[in-house]
């Protein structure tokens, strides 16, 4: 099976900048569908349980202030080596490592306020797609 799925989300960060629509326009010029998306706000909760995998990292508490410091834009994107793919679009974590023109090197501010997130693994796309869209109808 060639062509499979990735979750991202567009951070408080790049929503608060005002940089949806380039984002979305990078994700769609890379030939990404999209399967499902939504712009939300995550409680201090879903933040924690979102990133409950770095909840050993420093940089933790942060991170969940962070992503429920307003609204994010999540989504569920199709294409095939969706997640390798994705992740090359988005750039290194942090945005002074990130190739030029990678939505982080254009959007990210810092490590932290990197603008987008995306699924490391087929198994974590599905996990976090599930989490955000569980009882959502796909198209
Ligand atoms: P993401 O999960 O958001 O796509 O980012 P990533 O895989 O590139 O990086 P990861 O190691 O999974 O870290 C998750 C997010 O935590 C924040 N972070 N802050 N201050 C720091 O040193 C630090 N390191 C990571 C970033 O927002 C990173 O995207
Ligand atoms: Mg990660």
């Amino acid at each position: 099976m060639a062509t499979n799925r990735t979750f991202t989300m567009i951070k408080p960060d790049a929503v608060k900048a005002g940089n949806i629509g380039n984002i979305i326009q990078k994700i769609n010029e890379a030939g990404f569908r999209i399967v499902a998306m939504k712009y939300t706000k995550l409680s201090t909760e879903m933040a924690g349980n979102f990133y409950a995998v770095h909840k050993e990292r420093p940089f933790y508490g942060e991170l969940v202030e962070f992503m429920s410091s307003g609204p994010i834009v999540a989504a569920i994107l199709e294409k095939e080596n969706a997640v390798a793919d994705f992740r090359e679009l988005i750039g290194a974590t942090n945005p002074a490592d990130a190739k030029p023109g990678t939505i982080r090197a254009l959007y990210a501010t810092s490590i932290g306020e990197n603008a987008v997130h995306g699924a490391d693994s087929d198994e974590n796309a599905a996990i976090e797609g599930n989490f955000h869209f569980a009882s959502t109808e796909m198209h």
